[in-house]
């Protein structure tokens, strides 16, 4: 009995270790534990990953959560599943293809109808390196899926955004934005020879340029706009990638991912902090590394192609009540961080 103290006590060490230094590389849980009674959240891509996790987690909360999804059954399943393990029955299932606007629309007609308020607007949905395709409506996958279709939707739910301020948009980005590039000439890969990395990039590096341009839009309303990159999290993400498939990942590689990669629940807890935390009510137009703010990369600072971009997206969708603000405004030079008081199954194995 006694030789067995050594090893042990040697083997609960190594754990207890491990168990930190995992929640030092990846984050760790939301520091802040206020609930939401009373707030209605609207997240997309919520049947699956860090959508679904972050939808939990803020049901346990006691926030009204909208579930939007493409599959239903898949939406009305996760949604029974969280009212199931949280007790909350106030979460509830609508349908939503963010590649389509005509989806897009009829989705935000009718939260715009049925609900009293949306205090959260959660764009988590996307798709990853998948084949060159395109949306309904002939916008490169990525780019209408992960940025244009967010684009729009949070466009059409501004008024009820503002009416129920102060109200917070939370944007899923990801660190690849760095590697990001904006091509006016040919957003939608029509030209030039498609490559699905560069594509999911473009669309990343296109959510903060949003995220900051609308902050500065939205300034003096009380809603706030933040986007944020979750680590790198085991999700379904990655279906499309070589890595996702790969057994020198699934096995010899496994004991490094496990310290390096997260579970959908620990992903969800960037977005979560982003929606519950008190001290960030005010902060706008900022990016989130996980939990930590952090400047995002030099393109994505670059206000003259955020407004650009803002204008071409706007005409991509017919956005008529968009009015555009010029870069050199007075506006413009006071763009982010805290606004006054007086006036916000195997898993993904690569950078995501
Ligand atoms: N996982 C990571 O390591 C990582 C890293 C950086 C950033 N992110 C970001 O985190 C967010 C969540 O990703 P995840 O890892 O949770 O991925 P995921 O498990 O693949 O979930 C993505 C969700 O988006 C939905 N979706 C895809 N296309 C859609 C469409 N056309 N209309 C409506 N919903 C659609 C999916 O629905 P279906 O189930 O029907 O496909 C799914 O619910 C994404 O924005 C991603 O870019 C993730």
């Amino acid at each position: 009995m006694r030789r067995l103290i050594l090893p042990v006590s040697v083997f609960g060490t190594v754990c207890g270790c491990a168990v930190l230094l995992k929640n030092r590389v990846t984050g760790g849980p939301c520091p802040s534990k206020a609930k939401i009674i009373g707030k209605t959240v609207v997240i997309t891509g919520a049947n699956a990953g860090i959508g679904k996790e972050t939808a939990r987690e803020l049901a346990k909360r006691g926030g009204r959560i909208i579930m939007g999804c493409r599959d239903m059954e898949k939406c009305e399943a996760a949604a029974r599943e969280i009212r199931g393990s949280t007790l909350n029955p106030h979460v509830y299932a609508k349908h939503i293809d963010l590649a389509s606007v005509k989806s897009i629309r009829s989705f935000a007609e009718k939260i715009n109808r049925e609900e009293k308020r949306v205090d959260v607007l959660i764009n988590n949905a996307a798709v990853m390196r998948c084949p060159a395709g395109k949306t309904e409506d002939g916008f490169d996958t990525q780019f209408g899926v992960n940025y244009l279709g967010h684009f729009l939707l949070t466009n059409l739910l501004l008024d009820k955004l503002k009416d129920s301020a102060p109200s917070r948009v939370i944007n899923l980005s990801s660190v690849v934005h760095i590697l990001g590039e904006i091509d006016f000439t040919d957003l939608n890969w029509d030209r030039k020879k498609f490559d699905t990395k560069k594509a999911y990039c473009q669309s990343k590096l296109a959510i903060i340029l949003f995220t900051r341009e609308l902050a500065r839009r939205l300034e003096g309303t009380g809603v706030t706009v933040n986007a944020l990159h979750p680590g790198v999290v085991a999700t379904d993400l990655g279906r499309h990638t070589g890595m996702h498939q790969s057994q020198l990942s699934s096995t010899v590689l496994s004991p490094f991912f496990y310290l390096l990669i997260k579970s959908p629940e620990l992903g969800a807890q960037p977005s979560v902090y982003l929606t519950v935390a008190e001290e960030l009510e005010r902060v706008t137009g900022c990016y989130y590394d996980v939990m930590t703010e952090k400047e995002p990369a030099p393109q994505a600072l670059d206000q003259e192609v955020a407004v650009r971009l803002w204008d071409i997206s706007a005409s991509m969708v017919s956005l008529e009540t968009t009015v555009s603000v010029p870069a050199s405004s007075e506006a413009a030079r006071t763009v982010k961080h805290n606004l006054p008081a007086a006036a916000d199954n195997m898993t993904t194995m690569t950078t995501s």
